[in-house]
């Protein structure tokens, strides 16, 4: 695979891709968000990879979308780029996303880190959505996402004010799982993703499945929809896998069944 604005690289039986456009700080602009998303939906199918990290660099995770590309757009232009039909697949990615952000994650780049599965920072990351600042509002979920991660007071104030939060914080808000120092983020995220990707890959596709449940659903719907990804796995091998091993003192064979 290759791409002008991101890196992709396999190991193990994770991916990483690294958000590349390092002279704006990985501004995410329409090419960009397209082979983003070919990447995930790619990686999404292939058997050889069970979970997926994406990643900027140390300074900028992503200072949010090209605001020069959009600068002069009319609503009608806007409206036909349809250009969150990208982020709805993103949010469709089967396979658990880890974000690892170092530096700025702001406007479209912090609603990217709101739309994985699991966070991990630098001590040096800042997470915002200065929108407001440049005459807009969050239009790719944070109005959404950070209201459900925060809740109502802290999205108020990160939304209108625009400012930044440091790392510390957005771990204490819950907006994030683990803070490291910044040599060793990557590091945290692949070590992760290794621990993700050694889980049998039905039972973590459903599990995750059934967490995002919960933000569209009444509780009465996400407890009959778990319940009934949780019989589906007993038709699994691995579910069969997973009890006799751990009858029999042994270690698990996946088998991915
Ligand atoms: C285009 C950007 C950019 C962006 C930075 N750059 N962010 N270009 N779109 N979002 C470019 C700058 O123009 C500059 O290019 C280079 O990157 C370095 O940026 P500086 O501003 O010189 O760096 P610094 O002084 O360190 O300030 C960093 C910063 C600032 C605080 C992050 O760049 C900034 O405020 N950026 C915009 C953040 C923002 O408003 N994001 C929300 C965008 S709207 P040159 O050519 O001058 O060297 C959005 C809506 C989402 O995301 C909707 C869904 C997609």
């Amino acid at each position: 695979m290759s791409y002008a604005h991101i890196i992709v690289l396999q190991q193990d039986l994770y991916a990483v891709v690294q958000i590349n456009r390092p002279e704006v700080l990985n501004a995410l602009n329409v090419t960009l968000m397209h082979e983003l998303v070919d990447a995930l939906e790619s990686l999404d199918t292939s058997p050889e990879v069970r979970c997926i990290i994406i990643t900027g660099n140390e300074k900028a995770f992503a200072a949010g979308a090209d605001i020069k590309e959009m600068a002069e757009a009319s609503s009608m232009e806007m409206l036909q780029r349809d250009q969150f039909a990208r982020w709805d697949r993103i949010r469709k990615i089967r396979k658990p996303l880890i974000a690892a952000v170092s530096g700025f994650a702001l406007g479209g780049g912090c609603e990217l880190v709101m739309t994985c599965d699991l966070v991990v920072a630098s001590e040096t990351a800042l997470f915002g959505q200065p929108e407001i600042n440049i005459g807009v509002m969050p239009g790719a979920g944070g109005t959404q996402r950070l209201t459900r991660a925060v809740g109502k007071v802290k999205a108020m104030e990160m939304i209108l004010t625009g400012r930044m939060i440091s790392a510390a914080e957005a771990l204490q808000w819950g907006l994030i799982n683990k803070v490291v120092p910044v040599e060793y983020y990557l590091e945290e995220a692949k070590s992760w993703a290794s621990e993700i990707a050694s889980k049998p890959p039905i039972a973590v596709r459903l599990a995750k499945e059934s967490v995002l449940k919960a933000f569209d659903t009444t509780i009465e719907g996400g407890l009959e929809f778990e319940r009934k990804n949780f019989y589906l796995l007993f038709s699994s091998e691995d579910q069969k896998e997973g009890m006799s091993a751990f009858s029999q003192k042994r270690k698990p064979e996946w088998k991915a069944k």
